[in-house]
């Protein structure tokens, strides 16, 4: 790729983009559906420590693969160690972008569906209090979620190949923090539902009797996913930031805003899970049964969900197209077609996959791989086995090919801005990142017990 990549307008727009990238249905539906299926507050524990330790050096060094070669997520490994296998990496990475916009599209098209039954008036009133009925007679219709997945798939597609990205990026200035404090105010009203306090527990007291090697490796697995780890999505990214841009303060923005909204999530979702009688481990469909409750106890019901579910799709949507462009861009630098032909073939082929993914909550619901259906097989792949593998090999790549004095002027812009924690970042870069996700792997795999006796 040339050098003169277009790069991002501003400071705010750098972090705007990556925020938008990163937060998404990951903290707002994938976490309080993985936190309720694997025992509750042990699993935040975990999760946040994982965010910290492995998550930020993990992020840093995928900025620094993506500023410092310029290139997409194949070609910067090329770029960087020229031909070696390391460029598998990145054809992993797109790999992954590709099967989990699949199934992203699925649950973004839920919340159009509960754009649309707001504003029909279906969703609330009499004789529709049943919310989880409501939900599973539209999750197992085959046309139904469908039409919806094809929706959010078509949206996506326009931006990606319209490029009016730009403008969904000034619009998410106005809408992130609108998301953010309809989170507040939900958050409150949940909180002092009855019975509030057992969902909090729930959430904050941690049961460390309930740390199985698959809660482990499902806080893994949900750091990497919400933060759009080990998909080169933010190889891409980076190689869009400009020379000043400060990746240091970038990433620690990133983490927090994300984790912050996570735990909002988590604050709205649980108290009244709990409240309302729901079962925490409901899966996929929690966050869709949990919340049209929460609404109904709010003055101007419709109006809170109908603003609600709007924003929640515009925050997938500014995900989906993250994950949409990594595959679009690789497709046309690779075997040079037109954005247009490039973008056509990924979201066909895209959706065709999510209607598999989307039957699995119905028709197909009886087709399992290894006890999971689909859907969640298509998660598991993704989230907790191709994301971490890759951040580990990328952390592996970055320490054993790069110069650390090449490292350190990358990441403090020639020097212009410290790096105090440069040596622990290394080490945890080079050392405890391959190693702990090592481990989570061997132990899930029942590995370790059996090496160590
Ligand atoms: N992080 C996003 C979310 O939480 C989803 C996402 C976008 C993603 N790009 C990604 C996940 C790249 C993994 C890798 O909704």
């Amino acid at each position: 790729m040339a050098d003169n990549r277009v790069t991002f307008g501003s400071k705010l727009g750098v972090i705007l983009a990556t925020v938008g990238c990163a937060v998404g249905l990951g903290s707002v539906w994938r976490f309080p559906y993985m936190l309720g299926t694997n025992g509750g507050a042990a699993f935040l524990l975990v999760y946040i420590l994982f965010t910290i330790f492995l998550g930020l050096p993990v992020m840093l060094t995928e900025f620094f693969v993506g500023r410092h070669s310029r290139s997409n997520t194949v070609g910067s490994f090329r770029k960087l160690a020229p031909g070696t296998c390391w460029s598998w990496i990145g054809y992993n990475g797109i790999l992954a972008a590709f099967l989990i916009l699949s199934y992203y599209a699925v649950v973004s098209g839920w919340t159009l569906e509960y754009v649309w039954q707001t504003l029909r008036g279906s969703l609330y009133g009499p004789g529709h209090a049943d919310y989880t009925a409501g939900f599973q007679t539209f999750a197992s219709d085959a046309f139904r979620p469908i039409f919806w997945t094809a929706a959010f798939v078509g949206l996506t597609h326009f931006v990606v190949v319209s490029g009016v990205d730009k403008g969904i990026e000034r619009a998410s200035k106005i809408m992130m923090p609108l998301l953010f404090i309809i989170l507040l105010v939900m958050c409150v009203r949940s909180v002092t539902l009855p019975d509030a306090g057992e969902g909090l527990r729930y959430l904050f007291q941690p049961d460390l009797s309930k740390l199985t090697s698959s809660v482990v490796l499902s806080a893994l697995g949900q750091a990497f996913f919400t933060l759009s780890l080990g998909m080169g999505c933010l190889i891409t990214y980076a190689s869009y930031f400009s020379k000043d841009t400060d990746m240091q303060a970038t990433a620690w923005q990133v983490t927090v805003i994300n984790t912050f909204v996570a735990v909002l999530a988590g604050i709205m979702i649980f108290p009244a899970v709990f409240s309302f009688g729901i079962t925490p481990s409901a899966g996929a469909e929690l966050v869709f049964i949990t919340l049209p409750n929460v609404f109904e106890q709010l003055p101007l019901s419709f109006l809170w969900s109908l603003i609600f579910y709007i924003l929640l799709a515009m925050a997938a949507l500014t995900s989906t197209i993250s994950l949409h462009e990594v595959v679009t861009a690789y497709a046309l630098e690779e075997f040079h077609m037109t954005r247009r032909k490039a973008a056509w073939i990924v979201s066909v082929s895209v959706f065709l996959l999510g209607t598999v993914s989307s039957l699995s909550f119905g028709p197909l619901k009886e087709f399992t791989i290894g006890g999971l259906t689909f859907f969640e097989a298509l998660d598991y792949l993704t989230a907790k086995i191709m994301l971490p593998l890759s951040g580990m090999m990328t952390c592996i790549f970055v320490g054993t090919h790069i110069d650390r004095a090449v490292l350190k002027a990358e990441l403090t812009n020639e020097g212009s801005v410290r790096f105090r924690l440069f040596a622990i970042y290394v080490f945890f870069m080079k050392y405890v990142a391959p190693v702990a996700i090592g481990i989570v792997f061997l132990n899930e795999l029942g590995l370790l017990a059996w090496l160590i006796g």
